[in-house]
């Protein structure tokens, strides 16, 4: 049976989508459920679209809330892609070493709370560093902070704003996330992923 998983979201989506070509129906991981904490968030139509149920959270930090849904789709993963929001303690506990994010930069650096978006590449380029890229980890109670799964490095180029460098590190993002997903489906959980692997269309 292919691993449920939820995917939270906050915004655009592109991750979503991401996600839904690389799970094709053979795939050993299927999106069964799409949670926000926004009901305008663009991410959701992706969801319509590709006929995957989609839930906007009344109260997005009530833990109960949020298991009641995870639990009527039997999820077994949580992927945070673009999800803003803290998840409740109550959902972490319950779900620990369950639940994965992607941050636009190379954690431990450039993350923690309010480090999301634009302020992660403006913070690249002020301090100089030559390259950047995505961290997929686990999520545990404070922003960013979980263990490191995996990671996708670009350069930084001459010459760069933060919109370029967004571009290319959401390029990387989108090659990162499925392959840690994929990993998880053939493990069973969330693993340590060094390369994308193969999608399954
Ligand atoms: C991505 O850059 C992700 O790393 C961050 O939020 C952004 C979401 O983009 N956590 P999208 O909604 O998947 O397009």
């Amino acid at each position: 049976m292919p691993m449920r998983v939820a995917v939270a979201v906050s915004g655009r989506g592109s991750n979503l989508e991401a996600l839904l070509r690389a799970l094709g129906p053979d795939a050993p991981a299927r999106v069964v459920l799409v949670v926000s904490d926004r009901a305008d968030a663009p991410a959701l139509s992706r969801a319509g679209t590709a006929r995957i149920p989609a839930v906007t959270l009344g109260d997005p930090g009530d833990a109960d809330e949020w298991l009641a849904v995870l639990e009527r789709q039997a999820v077994d993963l949580v992927v945070l892609a673009g999800y803003l929001k803290l998840v409740p303690s109550g959902v972490i506990e319950r779900f620990r070493g369950r639940i994965i994010n992607i941050h636009p930069g190379l954690l431990p650096a450039y993350g923690g709370k309010g480090m999301y978006g634009r302020r992660v590449h403006q913070a690249v380029l002020a301090s100089g560093a030559r390259e950047s890229g995505a961290t997929v980890h686990l999520v545990d109670e404070v922003y960013d902070r979980g263990t490191i799964l995996g990671q996708a490095r670009v350069p930084v180029l001459p010459g760069d704003d933060p919109d370029r460098l967004a571009a290319r590190v959401l390029e990387a993002e989108h090659r990162l996330l499925p392959a840690a997903v994929l990993a998880a489906a053939a493990a069973g959980r969330p693993v340590p992923v060094d390369q994308p692997v193969e999608s399954h269309q």
